[in-house]
């Protein structure tokens, strides 16, 4: 079987600097975010909130980026995805640093640096990082690869967010990260900044990695996927979705200040969501999930329209939105809703879950035709070019894998040639094993496996198939 793509289709691995940094030296250590205050806290890992796997004992790809980055340029990638560390690079507190503000109404939609204050960010910044980064960087470039970085994929300094202290009372805790308006300013402050420093390297550019994951797993579902503050309040929860709708906004702005003629996007995780009878309330309680989780933040970041109170009735325009270049796509799993239609409960409450039918590690329901159903959908209601951001599976026994990949992207294939859809680019996720943040070292998504003892990286079948498929060459269909 050969599954040809287009001549400049992109194709390439996705990782992240929280996920895959640390392991392999002190240096390769980042302890000031607040993902490493939360995974460490003790009373988290007593209530089995997080797993105690600690991830300073993990891939080390700062030390051993050179033979990651060989590997994926081996698989015939041209391209590989990575994100950078704003709590590494800002360890303290730069709140004093003067920025120029631009206000629609209340909400921040400008975040800009006058010349002193840039130097003064570069003073305050760890330059170790930044060189360090370079190199990275400077590597990749040199392996003929395209970089797309990813500027803020979930770690916040801890300056600005004390996760515990928010679990334990979110009123009442002083550093609230997302749900303060001053994390946007911060935001706009760091994206000019990196943007400056990095755009020299960069290729194309994600803001945010899954807004609507940040708010919903954060501030939603309270403990129940062990994402920090573990709060469950939806007001609060879109309260934070409008915030990084914000900061994603102004750090595009300013992004795209150096970088004219380069991609500036962001990427959410939209789910297939199957529902399972066709009577009216199940369809409508159905589109109202969708709506919050597919469309919501993209409403917000396309036209400037905000549903402030959830009744799918916009309610607010900003004007200064500017919509993005693309859409990303990290796409995962179908999920098939039903509606409890329980009285006395929040509307949103009455959602019934049901178990996956082809699952994986992490018990997420394969379902590759999702991918082409929704990247329609997105294409149809946004109009932008889509990159498939994430794409991956939990597979420890390496079973499931190599299908997964290929039946992925034998749909990938028909959404952009018979329905005619603008992809112009595939990142699997990932690379190598990674920290699956509250799960710890549990859930395998990595191309290439990792022994965390002795840190060697071993290829999964997966990976001859995916250099095939990348180089345009015939794979034996038994695979499948
Ligand atoms: C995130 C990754 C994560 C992956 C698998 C995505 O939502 O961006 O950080 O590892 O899913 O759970």
């Amino acid at each position: 079987m050969i599954l040809k793509f287009p001549d400049n289709f992109i194709f390439g691995t996705a990782i992240s600097a929280f996920q895959t940094e640390m392991g392999s030296s002190k240096e390769s250590v980042s302890e000031n975010s607040d993902w490493y205050k939360w995974v460490h806290d003790e009373n988290n890992i007593k209530d089995g909130i997080v797993s105690g796997d600690l991830p300073e004992n993990g891939d080390g790809f700062w030390d051993l980026y050179r033979e990651d980055i060989s590997n994926a340029k081996y698989m015939g990638n041209n391209s590989i995805r990575l994100s950078i560390d704003w709590a590494r690079i800002f360890p303290d507190n730069i709140e004093d640093i003067y920025a120029n503000i631009k206000y629609e109404g209340e909400n921040i939609v400008g975040v800009t640096l006058p010349k002193n204050s840039l130097k003064e960010m570069l003073s305050s910044s760890n330059q170790k990082a930044i060189e360090h980064y370079k190199e990275i960087f400077k590597f990749i470039k040199d392996s003929g690869l395209l970089l797309f970085l990813t500027l803020y994929h979930w770690p916040l300094p801890l300056w600005l967010h004390d996760p515990i202290k928010c679990h334990d009372n979110i009123e009442t805790c002083e550093k609230k990260g997302w749900l303060d308006d001053k994390t946007i300013i911060e935001f706009g402050k760091y994206a000019y900044f990196i943007s400056d420093v990095f755009s020299k390297y960069v290729d194309i550019w994600e803001t945010i990695n899954e807004p609507d994951i940040i708010a919903s797993q954060g501030y939603f579902f309270g403990n129940l996927f062990g994402f920090l503050p573990g709060v469950s309040d939806i007001s609060k929860a879109f309260k934070v979705e409008k915030n990084l709708a914000l900061a994603h906004n102004i750090s595009f702005k300013n992004i795209k200040k150096f970088n004219k003629n380069k991609e500036v996007g962001i990427g959410i995780a939209p789910q297939y969501f199957e529902p399972i009878k066709n009577d009216s309330e199940t369809t409508r309680f159905v589109k109202f999930i969708k709506y919050l989780n597919n469309e919501w933040f993209l409403n917000a970041t396309n036209f400037g329209l905000f549903d402030n109170n959830l009744d799918m009735i916009f309610d607010e325009k900003i004007e200064n939105i500017v919509p993005p270049d693309y859409i990303g796509i990290d796409y995962y799993q179908r999920v098939k809703i039903g509606y409890k239609g329980l009285p006395d409960v929040p509307y949103i409450f009455n959602i019934d879950l049901l178990p996956c039918e082809d699952c994986t590690d992490f018990m997420w329901d394969i379902y590759p035709q999702g991918l082409r159903f929704v990247s329609n959908e997105l294409f149809e209601k946004y109009h932008r070019p889509l990159y498939i951001l994430e794409n991956g599976i939990a597979d420890a026994k390496d079973l499931k894998r190599s299908r997964f990949l290929i039946d992925h992207l034998i749909e990938l294939k028909k959404t952009i040639d018979e329905d005619k859809i603008p992809i112009k680019g595939y990142y699997h996720w990932s690379l190598i094993d990674n920290y699956e943040w509250a799960r710890g070292f549990s859930m395998r998504f990595g191309l290439y496996s990792v022994d965390y003892n002795t840190k060697k990286r071993h290829p999964t079948k997966a990976v001859e198939i995916y250099k095939k498929i990348c180089n345009g060459e015939e794979f034996d269909e038994q695979y499948r």
